[in-house]
């Protein structure tokens, strides 16, 4: 039997993600209470890293070890993929000793083919084409704050990056609706947009407009890096500012995936401001994450 996968939002169907929701704030109680869950007893999770984290490895590190399980950080840099020995053969060595397997890197096609070779569950941990992990962390924190997305109004600020794109598709699967304010060079495939569901403008006021969450992320997403100084220039009027979250909903909250880049995409009040969400939305990341390792490894 194929192994179930996790590479994008599409993967799982609205009734399994808002599970997932509801079942990660629960285990964040059980944890505030103190309380022991350790249902991946021996369960061992494989990270591949070709990119640089923070709170993914430590979310998924932590994670794997509160539910009783284990797991191992792998570097390119120090295993036989970064000298050459392709992702099929990894997968189909690595996914004989493990129970899942996380990847990060840049190419969406890497982990499809990874996940085609791999008898366990594969997650997507961040490709060039989408963040679906953040996206369960990002719903999680919005319905804990604000109740059912569906049908509420979501800005998206700057690049129509790999975020961008998960959160086009969570609005379709959890139907609300997304403006997105982005330079035209910027602009998400023309197919992505419908001007209903998904709308694009460039101008950013109008994609706030009565928003009742407004959402940004770095102008230069990591693999983007040479491109740095043009999306400066053409991100600027983009900046999430004081300014810019008055055209929200009186009570919209502001959210980031982090790292932020305090003066450039963000200002550093509304990031530290009464608004701002995001120091929960990165910790809900644990919580998220340990509710899609027990949904991969024990659904039947
Ligand atoms: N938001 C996020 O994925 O952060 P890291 O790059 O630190 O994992
Ligand atoms: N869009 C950013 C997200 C980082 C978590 C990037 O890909 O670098």
């Amino acid at each position: 039997m194929q192994p179930r996968h996790f590479l994008t939002l599409d993967d799982c169907t609205p009734e399994e993600i808002l599970t997932l929701i509801r079942r990660a704030t629960e285990l964040k109680h059980l944890r505030e209470r103190g309380e022991d869950h350790e249902p991946l007893h021996g369960k061992v999770l494989g990270m591949i890293f070709e990119k640089s984290s923070t709170r993914t490895r430590v979310s998924f590190e932590a994670g794997m070890a509160q539910l009783g399980g284990s797991s191992l950080f792998l570097s390119p840099r120090d295993t036989q993929l970064g000298r050459g020995e392709p992702v099929e053969d990894t997968a189909r060595v690595i996914s004989s000793m493990l129970d899942v397997i996380m990847v990060r890197t840049a190419g969406h096609d890497v982990v499809e083919r990874f996940a085609n070779h791999s008898r366990v569950p594969v997650i997507n941990g961040l490709t060039d084409d989408a963040h679906p992990c953040q996206l369960l962390a990002d719903l999680q924190t919005f319905t804990e704050h604000r109740g059912d997305i569906a049908g509420r109004t979501v800005a998206w600020l700057g690049d129509s990056n790999n975020m961008c794109r998960s959160y086009i598709r969570a609005a379709h699967l959890l139907d609300f609706k997304l403006r997105i304010g982005c330079p035209g060079e910027y602009a998400p495939k023309p197919e992505l947009v419908d001007g209903e569901r998904i709308v694009f403008t460039t101008d950013p006021a109008a994609a706030v407009d009565g928003a009742d969450v407004v959402v940004t992320d770095v102008w230069a997403s990591m693999g983007f890096e040479s491109e740095e100084k043009e999306r400066m220039a053409a991100f600027q009027p983009y900046q999430v500012n004081a300014e810019l979250m008055q055209h929200a909903a009186d009570d919209a909250i502001f959210m980031h995936c982090l790292p932020a880049h305090r003066g450039e995409e963000v200002t550093t009040d509304v990031l530290e401001g009464p608004q701002s969400v995001v120091w929960d939305e990165a910790e809900n990341r644990l919580h998220a994450q340990k509710a899609l390792l027990e949904f991969l490894l024990l659904t039947p």
